[in-house]
């Protein structure tokens, strides 16, 4: 089975800036993945590649096995940009109504009525645009790239303007997206919110990924430092698993044993050390 999106060696210059160096991402079926990156890391641009805004200068980008950016691919993808505006006059109800037009979906009025209670906007459908806040704008946005039911979503920083309640709106939505078997790439600054919800994370670092791997294995374990009569001893890289038979091996040498630390180290911590302290 291929997978929702395969970007292979992907690069892209735009005249002397080169936003993408040669990156390989997969997004599996029912995968939910967070590509994480400073600010002009390439994240926007991976992701405008993959729903055919942008062309590759090298590389490939495949949606489920079909060239990203064909007419085959793009129905495939549900997309909320980084920077979108609806028009200010039409209400919920009209903008979903607009993009079921530009993408020929056939829901009709119960896959907007879906879509708005998906995002908590239900009782907002007849609101217009502009008397909506931000929050609520950018969940419309989630709501019009599920228009559709496209097998993958491709999500440029959607909490960015949302309140902790829309957030978690948000992730419950993304949970419910994934137990349905949707694919979703998510663009993010929120660590926590990363660490809380994707299966993968994706570190960009001046067009190359620098760090990629489950939340948990990227907050890896940083060591074990046990506390003996014969001083401190920092076992390096060791887990926390292996613990109690270090602990063995010590008190079975003669050691006492007072004290053991299992060091840690955050996803934050981890991303910081990835991108070297880069803010752009
Ligand atoms: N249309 C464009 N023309 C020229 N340069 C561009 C264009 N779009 C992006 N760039 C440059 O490409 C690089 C990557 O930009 P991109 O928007 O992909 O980064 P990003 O990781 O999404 O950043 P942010 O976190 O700020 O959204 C940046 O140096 C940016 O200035
Ligand atoms: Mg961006």
């Amino acid at each position: 089975m291929a997978a929702a999106l395969a970007v292979r060696g992907l690069a892209k210059r735009y005249g002397s800036v080169e936003a993408l160096a040669g990156v390989d991402l997969e997004v599996r079926e029912g995968e939910l993945v967070g590509l994480l990156g400073p600010n002009g890391a390439g994240k926007s641009t991976l992701v405008k590649i993959a729903c055919g805004l942008v062309r590759a200068s090298r590389g490939s980008a495949e949606i489920c096995g079909l060239a990203a950016g064909s007419r085959e691919a793009r129905r495939s993808v549900g997309y909320l940009a980084e920077l979108f505006r609806f028009p200010g006059w039409y209400s919920a109800d009209e903008v979903l109504q607009l993009h079921q037009q530009l993408t020929a979906s056939t829901g009709g009025a119960n896959e907007r009525h879906e879509l708005l209670r998906l995002v908590g906007l239900a009782d907002a459908r007849g609101r217009r645009v502009e008397e909506m806040s931000k929050g609520m704008q950018q969940r419309l946005g989630v709501a019009q790239a599920l228009i559709g039911s496209p097998p993958l979503l491709l999500l440029d920083e959607p909490t960015s303007a949302l309140d902790p309640v829309g957030r978690r709106t948000v992730r419950e939505l993304l949970e419910e997206l994934r137990s349905r078997g949707i694919s979703v790439l998510l663009n993010s600054h929120l660590l926590s919110e990363i660490e809380l919800v994707c299966d993968r994370v994706a570190i960009l670092l001046r067009g190359r990924l620098v760090a990629e791997g489950s939340p948990a294995e990227l907050a890896r374990s940083r060591g074990v430092e046990i506390e003996t009569d014969d001083g401190t001893r920092l076992f390096e890289g060791a887990s926390r698993e292996e613990t109690p038979r270090l602990v063995g091996e010590l008190v079975a040498a003669g050691r006492k044993v007072y004290g053991v630390r299992v060091l840690t180290s955050t996803l934050e911590e981890t991303y910081l050390e990835a991108v070297g302290g880069e803010t752009s």
